[in-house]
């Protein structure tokens, strides 16, 4: 097995969590959307998630109501020095965190003092911890003044995003190294405005086409933004990527293959990459492409149904070096498991990629696993379970190492 010294003494790793999922009390568009939608939510988790194996161990809370409401979520805004704490004891030397808009811009204009020193205190805590801050802007949520107007679908609305970014450069950028403008567009786009389970819940091209180009733009807002308070920061996205496979040899596959990678990883970030310092990814999907549709194998399968093929990181860590030239971060992994069966293998084979790919030449620089927490699943809720710490949200937040933490936690620190 790969050691920890066989990677530089200054690679970051870490968690990764989203302000949303994780802080609770947050008010947004999201939040909003959670309540007047959770009871359908519960009364269809039937027919959404019955085909899944881990259907009879999830169902008592699929069919819950208030396990689609974020509500006090993990409390890690009333927490978040005992979860500092946690990451230092696990031998992490990185944490990504976001910066919630609603609670900085509760209304438009106002800004709340409270809540722009609360992340400072944030961001202190981590950094007497020796652990580095990696600031996401933006991980979907939106203040719903900012909605009403029709948010990001709407380019005179990025000058409210602008007034946002520069405010948080302004606030923070001198204590930052690294930042990370965007998290996800292509997912967001995706499922907010191709499909209806996620706010707004419209089904729109032309508004699905407009988000995407006005987040392009948000990028490069927020990249100067950052530059002009700290010519020194770093700043990448983290976007989306899957690894995408032919299923046999066809030329028909290879090309599906190529075509679907290419529009799903690198569109947008190939229109930002001169305002990428790095190129941040997420990681979860291998996909394999046969007579244009997707044909995984039907195991292994995490609790959300997801084939798991934690190697084929290698692949794409490999892709995006040579597509780039620039250093890489994996700015989320993981692996919702719930009995905690497979995610000590996942790090296991993701750690063995990694070091393959620097070895050829890849200038990865960091890991950030999904999730610290167990956290809230956007449209899925409470049940799906991402964390290397368990959370019982019935026993006063009660947090517990998992099996897979606990490995984790030894690995990092052997030769520490
Ligand atoms: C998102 C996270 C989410 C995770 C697991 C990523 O797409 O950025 O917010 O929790 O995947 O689904």
């Amino acid at each position: 097995m790969i050691k920890r010294t066989d990677f530089p003494d200054d690679f970051l790793w870490g968690a990764s969590t989203a302000s949303h999922q994780v802080e609770g009390g947050t008010v947004n568009q999201w939040s909003v959307w959670e309540l007047a939608h959770a009871a359908d939510r519960a009364q269809t988790a039937k027919q959404r998630l019955d085909w899944m194996p881990s259907w009879p161990d999830i169902r008592h809370e699929a069919e819950d109501p208030a396990n689609y409401v974020s509500g006090k979520a993990v409390d890690h805004y009333n927490r978040f020095e005992e979860d500092f704490d946690i990451v230092k004891v696990m031998g992490l030397n990185a944490f990504r965190f976001g910066i919630e808009w609603s609670r900085l811009q509760p209304t438009e204009g106002a800004w709340d003092v409270a809540a722009v020193q609360h992340y400072h205190d944030y961001i202190a805590a981590l950094r007497k911890r020796g652990i580095e801050p990696i600031l996401n802007l933006w991980h979907w949520t939106q203040p719903t003044w900012f909605t009403d107007k029709g948010g990001f679908t709407k380019r005179a609305n990025l000058v409210h995003w602008n007034a946002f970014v520069k405010r948080v450069a302004e606030e923070y950028a001198s204590d930052l190294r690294i930042v990370l403008t965007l998290n996800e567009t292509n997912v967001y786009s995706t499922f907010s405005y191709l499909g209806d389970e996620w706010p707004p819940g419209h089904k729109n091209v032309r508004e699905y086409l407009s988000v995407n180009l006005n987040l392009i733009t948000a990028h490069k807002q927020a990249y100067r933004a950052f530059k002009a308070v700290n010519p020194d920061v770093q700043i990448g996205m983290a976007q989306n990527m899957s690894m995408d496979l032919p299923l046999t040899d066809s030329v028909l596959d290879k090309l599906t293959a190529k075509v679907a990678g290419y529009a799903w990883n690198y569109t947008v970030v190939d229109r930002v990459k001169h305002y990428c310092d790095f190129i941040g990814f997420n990681y979860y999907f291998a996909n394999y492409w046969h007579d244009f549709k997707r044909h995984n194998p039907k195991e292994p399968l995490n609790d959300m149904g997801w084939y798991m093929e934690p190697s084929r990181v290698y692949d794409l860590i490999m892709q995006v070096h040579k597509r780039y030239g620039k250093p890489i971060y994996i700015t989320e992994n993981g692996v919702a498991d719930a009995k905690d069966e497979h995610r000590q293998w996942w790090l296991e084979q993701t750690i063995e990629a990694m070091a393959k790919a620097r070895a050829d030449g890849a200038d990865l620089r960091g890991y950030m696993h999904w999730s610290l927490l167990d956290n809230f699943e956007w449209a899925e809720g409470w049940w799906p379970k991402f964390g290397l710490i368990k959370v019982d949200r019935k026993n006063g937040f009660k947090r517990t190492a998992r099996a897979s933490a606990k490995w984790w936690a030894k690995w990092l620190r052997a030769d520490t």
